[in-house]
């Protein structure tokens, strides 16, 4: 199966990816962990995007389709995958189907998880990640069970984004508004559009989109 999670930063995109992942066993791909990982080894497309991840802006489009092209056709994506950030612009949607369309696949389902603008820069102002897992939490909304220590892996390292400032955010939110969201239209037309409330609580936000794969 073939998914796609769209909506704005800090929508709730990675937090529900983690939990699709381990209920149906299928693969994360996060385009933005991705530019993350290459901009850490200071690799040749990490230094590209990183002026743009910093300004909140897209990287071009040639990257992330160069990157979606190679991983999928890794061993891990053969039972299907769920995408996470990607495709965030018309030209990124076409450029998969097209990749999909040489393997006779589909985009199954693109998840639309819809919040308030106004919500979201908290969200994302107090989410943190596990150094060593990438576990996902929030100084408010979703602490690990003992303070300071991973539920998943129990390391005592964490990371912020260096992109997660106010400033960015709203950037980030104005780049949805005009390059990803042309994204809505293009796939209800396809009829492949499911919507679920991303402002309910994460486990309700987890049940509703349980409710949509298993209606597939
Ligand atoms: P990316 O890493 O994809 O960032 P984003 O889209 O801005 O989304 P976020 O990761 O910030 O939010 P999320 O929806 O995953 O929310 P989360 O689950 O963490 O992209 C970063 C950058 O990389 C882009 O700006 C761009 O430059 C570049 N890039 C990436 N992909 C690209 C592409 N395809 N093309 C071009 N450029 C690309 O949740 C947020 C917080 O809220 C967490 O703390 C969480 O605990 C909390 N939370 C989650 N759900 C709820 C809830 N229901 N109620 C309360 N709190 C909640
Ligand atoms: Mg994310
Ligand atoms: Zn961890």
């Amino acid at each position: 199966m073939i998914i796609v999670l769209l909506g704005p930063p800090g929508a709730g995109k990675g937090t529900q990816a983690q939990r699709i992942m381990d209920t149906k066993g299928l693969v994360q791909l996060s385009t933005g962990d991705m530019l993350r990982a290459a901009k850490k080894a200071g690799t040749e497309v990490g230094k590209k995007a990183k002026e743009f991840m910093d300004a909140g802006k897209l990287v071009t489009d040639e990257i992330v389709i160069g990157i979606i092209a190679d991983r999928i056709e890794e061993d891990d994506c053969k039972q299907g995958f769920l995408l996470d950030g990607f495709p965030r612009t018309v030209a990124q949607a076409e450029a998969l189907d097209e990749l999909l369309k040489n393997k006779g696949l589909h985009v199954d389902v693109v998840i639309e998880m819809k919040v308030n603008d106004e919500s979201l820069v908290d969200r994302i102002a107090g989410r943190y990640t596990c150094a060593e897992c990438n576990q996902g939490y929030h100084d408010t909304n979703l602490k690990p069970q003992q303070a300071d220590v991973c539920d998943s892996c129990g390391s005592t390292n964490f990371n912020r984004r260096s992109d997660d400032n106010r400033e960015t955010v709203i950037e980030r939110l104005a780049t949805y508004h005009a390059q990803t969201a042309p994204l809505l239209p293009f796939y209800e037309q396809k009829g492949v559009l499911r919507t679920v409330d991303g402002m309910a609580d994460i486990d309700d936000v987890t049940v509703q989109i349980n409710d949509v794969l298993n209606q597939l």
